[in-house]
């Protein structure tokens, strides 16, 4: 059992395997935050909980230590809800009314002491993990309506610590998932996305050290958000250093009308403690996440090697190409053939076309059927690009329906790519996707969706919903999402889904409940992806971490690297080929299938092992170690930037190998060694690169 209650200290202890979490009930019923931290036993935690008053200033500074901090009385920090009464009363006295207890998980309910109103805080311990999990659901238990403005997920509280540092992930279209670390002073930092999807900008986690945390060491505090839509991540430093992180949906243009009887249930936001730095967190979660997160069909099956055709043959997709394309993904070892955008409508470029998801008859005068049959004969699935949730207005969908798209009455909608955004809040846009979706699907033997969405949500006006009711728009938006990928994958359990949105849009833990993997970035250089690969595999399995070998040079930042380079950066994650097969040389495609053999051979090591990052790409040097479950086999991928004279050795010590098992270790295609796991993770392998932008492929074998 991890959750005990001391009824006689008031004090709650959730245990996962290496980690207490302890709060306990406060004088004034408070649910405050005691510990979080390696085992320790709830009793010493007892003089924690009391009152911190201050000044009149700052009377109850322990409702900053709150579990969940509703907004009211003398609370002035970012709080965990806030809303009106039908009476226009905004103050929330909110205090512990019960809890229960089951196997794995705590319930605590609160209630405030006059309106007819409750809030369960929510934990899921994941022991294995040494993860809680957490939410807050909402409950109107009177018959007035009630006006939601900020339902958080939950509220975590950091240690006190001289320094505070948090490492986040940051970027842009082209450029996603890169890594961030910001000393904390007092004052917020927010974490947050506006555009409707999880965004390229910031993705929902934090972490937050001491400033002394390393990959393999030191203390961190960290969290990931389960929302694909509008979200927000506050991290507060107050002037007593009290550190607390808010998360949840975006309070931002958004409220929500809770009738009587009604409930609302905030996304989780999942949280946990490392003691061994951030490779031992990102292990950790992704562990979490094979079990616990993603959709269990596929959830330990390899990835197949996909080819797509975007880069090659853009929106001139036709039976002929495609075929051509196949038959050389075919004789490389490509597992998967998916076609790209450009197959329906009248979709020749991104001008007209989406909505009308029929297929294209010039360019397909013989329908899907002969494609995918020739695809199927040739020995490969089939795969096909959608993109459900938009519409161009060059569309016969959009001349029919034109008030299925978001926007605001009086205002013409901006256009983002030459689209605009159906209005998912709306059942009938939903029931049409799910429609069109499952015929799709009912009708051609189609084993991998790439769902893709490609622009911003912007202008998210709802005319036809009550005016008390508009600003609920995007939250339902992203359920109904969720309610369409949950019945397709229902009804097509057998077919992978992967989660694109303009590259890696739209990659978060809510998603992964039904994504199976990852479309990282457009952005295909090589190199550029070793950093977005660092920030991705912070957080997410690098299973569903999609890469593709494109051209060299490469399409957007004309950088040439070598096939070898380009291939090794790829195996890291799921890997996948994206260039112009048609034009690659006998030599190339030679090479190719060679490289997708070796990666068949090492890929369970990648996708179901665990990542050891030994040296992250702003060093120059790269350096990505995974080793197999049992420790009995493992692969090191080396990747060199530029080199200055005499700077051509590189000294890796290896990690997670059993110290007395001897290994047989291959450095590319030189002849074989053998070492022991202790000589290779203490004296380790001294690495010669020749020239820039070497790289190396480093096989360990247990004897
Ligand atoms: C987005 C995707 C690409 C490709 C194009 C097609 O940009 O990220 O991989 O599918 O759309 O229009």
């Amino acid at each position: 059992m991890s959750i005990h209650f001391n009824q006689d200290s008031k004090i709650f202890e959730i245990d996962t395997n290496h980690t207490s979490y302890v709060f306990g009930i406060n004088q004034s019923g408070g649910i405050q935050h005691l510990y979080w931290g390696n085992k320790v036993k709830s009793g010493d935690c007892n003089r924690l909980l009391v009152p911190m008053l201050r000044s009149s200033f700052d009377l109850h500074i322990e409702n900053e230590r709150e579990e969940y901090s509703p907004w009211g009385g003398m609370f002035y920090a970012e709080p965990g809800l806030k809303l009106s009464f039908s009476d226009g009363v905004r103050d929330l006295k909110m205090s512990y009314a019960s809890h229960e207890i089951k196997e794995d998980s705590l319930i605590i309910t609160l209630k405030d002491e006059h309106y007819p109103l409750e809030v369960d805080l929510v934990y899921m311990v994941k022991e294995q993990f040494d993860l809680i999990e957490r939410n807050a659901i909402v409950r109107n238990v009177g018959k007035d309506p009630i006006m939601l403005e900020n339902t958080s997920s939950a509220v975590w509280m950091i240690p006190d610590m001289n320094e505070y540092q948090l490492t986040y992930s940051f970027g842009y279209w082209g450029g996603e998932t890169q890594i961030k670390k910001q000393n904390l002073s007092e004052g917020k930092m927010v974490l947050e996305s506006r555009k409707g999807i999880t965004s390229h900008n910031h993705n929902p986690w934090f972490a937050i050290d001491n400033g002394n945390a390393s990959e393999e060491s030191g203390e961190i505090w960290y969290g990931a958000l389960a929302w694909s839509g509008n979200w927000k991540i506050v991290i507060e430093r107050n002037t007593y250093n009290n550190l607390r992180v808010v998360g949840g949906i975006n309070d931002f243009d958004f409220s929500w009308l809770l009738e009587g009887g009604e409930i609302f249930e905030t996304p989780v936001f999942v949280g946990g403690f490392s003691d061994k730095g951030f490779g031992h967190m990102s292990r950790n979660m992704h562990l979490y996440e094979r079990n616990c997160i993603l959709p269990k069909k596929h959830a330990n099956t390899l990835r197949k090697v996909l080819y797509n055709s975007w880069e090659a043959t853009g929106f001139s997709v036709n039976a002929e190409n495609q075929i051509s394309l196949a038959q050389k993904a075919a004789q490389i070892g490509v597992e998967l053939f998916v076609i790209d955008d450009g197959w329906f409508g009248k979709r020749n470029n991104d001008k007209a076309g989406l909505g009308d998801w029929q297929i294209n008859k010039e360019k397909f005068p013989e329908g899907l059927t002969h494609l995918i049959k020739s695809v199927r004969d040739m020995g490969m699935e089939f795969g096909i690009w959608v993109e459900p949730e938009m519409v161009n207005p060059d569309s016969d969908l959009y001349r029919t329906h034109p008030d299925w798209v978001l926007g605001f009455s009086t205002r013409k909608g901006s256009l983002g790519r030459n689209q605009l955004v159906l209005n998912l809040a709306k059942d009938e846009v939903k029931t049409f996707i799910l429609s069109f979706m499952t015929e799709l699907l009912s009708e051609y033997d189609i084993k991998f969706i790439k769902w893709d969405m490609n622009r911003a949500v912007s202008e998210p006006g709802w005319n036809e919903a009550p005016l008390k009711r508009q600003k609920e728009v995007l939250v339902k938006y992203t359920k109904n999402l969720y309610e369409i990928w949950r019945t397709l994958k229902e009804k097509f359990p057998d077919v992978m889904f992967e989660s694109c949105s303009g590259g890696g849009g739209r990659i978060d833990l809510g998603i992964m409940e039904y994504a199976d993997q990852f479309w990282v970035s457009d952005n295909t250089d090589a190199l550029d992806r070793l950093y977005m690969q660092e920030g991705f595999s912070t957080m997410y399995n690098p299973k569903t971490m999609v890469c593709w070998v494109t051209d060299s040079p490469n399409g957007f930042n004309k950088r040439n690297l070598s096939l070898k380079y380009r291939f090794l950066s790829s195996m890291t994650g799921a890997l996948g080929v994206g260039g112009n097969l048609r034009k690659w040389s006998d030599e190339s495609l030679e090479d190719a299938s060679r490289y997708i053999a070796v990666y068949k051979q090492i890929r369970d090591m990648v996708q179901n092992g665990s990542l050891y990052r030994l040296s992250p790409p702003s060093t120059g040097n790269t350096v990505v170690q995974y080793v197999e479950d049992k420790g009995r086999g493992s692969v090191v991928f080396m990747f060199n930037q530029s080199l200055n004279f005499g700077m051509n050795k590189f000294h890796v010590r290896l990690k997670g190998l059993f110290p007395d098992v001897s290994y047989k270790v291959t450095i590319d295609e030189e002849e074989p060694f053998t070492m022991s796991g202790s000589g290779l993770m203490n004296v380790g392998l001294t690495i010669k690169y020749k020239g820039e932008y070497d790289c190396k492929l480093i096989r360990i074998v247990a004897e």
